[in-house]
């Protein structure tokens, strides 16, 4: 059985250092593990009849919030971008955050000068903790080690490394603990609250008067410590909030926020019943989802984890290994922790508190002259007369990290872009500049070659055409 063979396991550990933490790890796995199988008997389908769209005094407009802050809050805040992920939709071995972006700067080196600047101008000592994973661990050390005299507290700990399951005998993929890394995986970033407290680092921020915790993913530039959301949160004396945007089309797939049977929930597309896929997924039903900024309260976090602890909503993902077997991986998300904490309520944020790089179109716009650099934050390009960011939509043949700076010399000019959409097997040259809408479909076994300098302005360039 599983427990026997976990069991197993842990004797495969000789060094009792490591094994007193691999043993906590276990047996956090070991509790989820049997949830997800209690709930397979007992089935947890929820009653799409009992889910409404939030109250309206659930869901506040940023807009809405007192604009004038008392800056005395930030003594008491701690910064966290989860970053164990792996960027997988991109192709990524390491963290995706230690890609360069901006002038030869990484996604954690722009973290850094926001919390720097926010530190010297602010007068405080915020300090900057990183989630990392046994996949993103060293990438992410050899980025921040040259902060060490900088004026910015850096902490970094490790999620947990949890077993993949064999999805035909629901045994452990793993045989023995330093086994092969595929054989593991890191369970979402719903795991932070556990490795948080295993790490020492809540208690140790809980005791340096730290009360508040901002939490968001490490490839959102957007997500910066906002003094307005802090003070609501410090006023209405909320233990968590969830920032929430309008969805657009782009992001049907996103986590929402639900009343469920009079309670806030977290509704992921992996936990709608399949008959409700099209109504999850309609603009009008679920018109906002969550950014994963979330603001916790230190104290109520502990005192859940303390007692009734946290039973995430687990959600089940399929991974194939190379020799084609199917292995299960159980994951949870943060913001299912929204259910656990008093007042817990959203914030409809703009646009501009998520800047996600989910796929190598997003990675475009962000290294682009659609936004500038000033303190690590992205600004967008006022040059632009809508502030809204151009559709790019690039083939499969740009979707791994690799193929992508293949297939551009240097990021193109997209400043006066409308829409870009490029399929096949299609090459930018150095310094191009995209204007309008700009199309370019090679078709198969041909390719395109955009010469270094081209300036295309509404021009569809199809076939095998030579420019
Ligand atoms: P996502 O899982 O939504 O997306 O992570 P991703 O990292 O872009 O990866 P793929 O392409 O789906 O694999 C959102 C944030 O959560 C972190 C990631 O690093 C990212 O910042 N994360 C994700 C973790 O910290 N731990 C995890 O186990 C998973």
């Amino acid at each position: 059985t599983m427990s026997s063979e976990i069991a197993r396991l842990l004797d495969t550990q000789p060094d009792p250092a490591a094994r007193k933490g691999f043993e906590t790890e276990m047996s956090s796995f070991m509790q989820t593990f049997s949830r997800y199988q209690s709930n397979k008997e007992h089935g947890i389908e929820l009653d799409w009849d009992k889910i409404r769209p939030p109250p309206a005094e659930q869901l506040i407009p940023y807009e809405s919030l007192k604009s004038e802050a008392d800056l005395k809050g930030f003594s008491k805040l701690a910064i966290l971008k989860v970053n164990g992920g792996l960027g997988t939709s991109m192709g990524m071995k390491g963290a995706k955050s230690a890609l360069e972006v901006k002038n030869g700067l990484t996604f954690l080196d722009l973290t850094v000068q926001q919390v720097q600047h926010l530190n010297t101008t602010m007068r405080t000592d915020v300090p900057l903790i990183l989630m990392t994973s046994f996949q993103t661990q060293t990438d992410t050390i050899r980025v921040i080690k040259k902060y060490v005299n900088h004026p910015v507290r850096i902490l970094t700990f490790n999620q947990s490394r949890y077993p993949r399951i064999l999805k035909e005998s629901l045994l452990p993929c793993p045989k023995h603990a330093e086994d092969e890394s595929r054989a593991w995986y890191p369970p979402g970033h719903g795991d932070i609250y556990t490795s948080l407290r295993r790490s020492g680092i809540l208690e140790q921020l809980l005791s340096e008067g730290k009360e508040y915790l901002f939490i968001s993913n490490s490839d959102n530039l957007g997500a910066i410590a906002d003094p307005v959301i802090l003070q609501h949160m410090i006023e209405s004396e909320s233990d968590f909030i969830m920032e929430v945007t309008n969805k657009t089309k782009s992001d049907l797939k996103g986590g929402t926020l639900v009343d469920y049977d009079g309670s806030l929930r977290l509704l992921e597309l992996g936990q709608v019943p399949h008959e409700h896929v099209e109504d999850f997924k309609s603009v009008f039903n679920f018109k906002i989802f969550n950014t994963n900024n979330l603001w916790v309260n230190l104290k109520a976090l502990k005192r859940i984890l303390d007692g009734e602890g946290m039973d995430l909503d687990i959600i089940e993902k399929t991974r194939y290994t190379d020799n084609g077997k199917g292995v299960i991986q159980l994951e949870t998300a943060a913001g299912s922790a929204v259910k656990h904490f008093k007042q817990a309520h959203g914030i409809i944020v703009p646009r501009r508190r998520f800047i996600p790089v989910k796929n190598c179109a997003d990675l475009l716009l962000v290294m682009s002259d659609i936004y500038r650099v000033e303190n690590g934050h992205l600004v967008f390009n006022t040059h632009r007369p809508f502030q809204n960011t151009p559709t790019i939509k690039l083939s499969d043949d740009f979707k791994s990290i690799e193929q992508f700076h293949a297939r551009f010399k240097t990021i193109p000019s997209i400043a006066d872009l409308d829409l870009l959409t490029v399929t096949g097997d299609v090459y930018f040259g150095r310094a191009c500049d995209l204007r309008g809408t700009v199309i370019v479909a090679a078709t198969e076994g041909q390719r395109i070659d955009i010469p270094d300098g081209s300036i295309l302005e509404n021009r569809l360039l199809a076939g095998n055409l030579n420019m």
